[in-house]
């Protein structure tokens, strides 16, 4: 636990920039199987309504982030990723609550994600963070797999102390 700890302070969760677009892409690209273009992350990060954060190192170096949209009072998670030279030290779920925290003051009442049916580490990290299964997608993706529609309701988000 301490170990987490001392780990975590070696990063800090900052907003993306334009600036950033080209460490996030090579960040995604360590974690996503279809990782964004520096074009689509530039257009997503200035919507209006985008929610791009980072998890970042002392010399800013990109090792986490996660990415989604709000619409009226639901956010939508598109993506989350963390280095897998820095996976099971508690990035994603730092991340996680930093901006669920986030929205919620964005009067958010309601986040929704997609997950693979495979991908029993994400899910796990989603329930831990207290979403639940909501329904399933038959052969979402492009390769059939089916995707596990997660929701988390946020009126109990005064659990997370961050
Ligand atoms: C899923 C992912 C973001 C987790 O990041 P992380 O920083 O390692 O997660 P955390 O350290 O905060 O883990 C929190 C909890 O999630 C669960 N978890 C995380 N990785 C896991 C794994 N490989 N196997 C099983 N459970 C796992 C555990 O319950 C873990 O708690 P514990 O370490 O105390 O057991 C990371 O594995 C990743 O980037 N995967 C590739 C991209 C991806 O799948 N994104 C999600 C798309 S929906």
């Amino acid at each position: 636990m301490r170990e987490k700890a001392a780990f975590q302070k070696r990063f800090s969760i900052v907003k993306a920039e334009l600036d950033d677009v080209k460490k996030l892409v090579e960040a995604e690209t360590l974690c996503e199987k279809k990782p964004r273009s520096p074009q689509t992350i530039k257009r997503d990060l200035q919507l209006p309504n985008a929610v791009l954060n980072l998890i970042v190192s002392e010399n800013r170096s990109v090792e986490g982030y996660v990415s989604g949209g709000i619409v009226l009072d639901e956010f939508e998670i598109h993506s989350l990723g963390i280095n897998p030279r820095f996976r099971r030290m508690g990035l994603a779920t730092r991340l996680l609550h930093h901006t669920i925290k986030e929205v919620v003051q964005q009067r958010v009442k309601r986040i929704f994600l997609e997950v693979r049916r495979s991908n029993v580490a994400a899910q796990n990290l989603y329930k831990r963070c207290g979403f639940e299964f909501l329904q399933e997608r038959k052969s979402y993706y492009h390769d059939g797999e089916d995707a596990l529609v997660m929701v988390r309701e946020t009126k109990d988000h005064s659990i997370y102390g961050e």
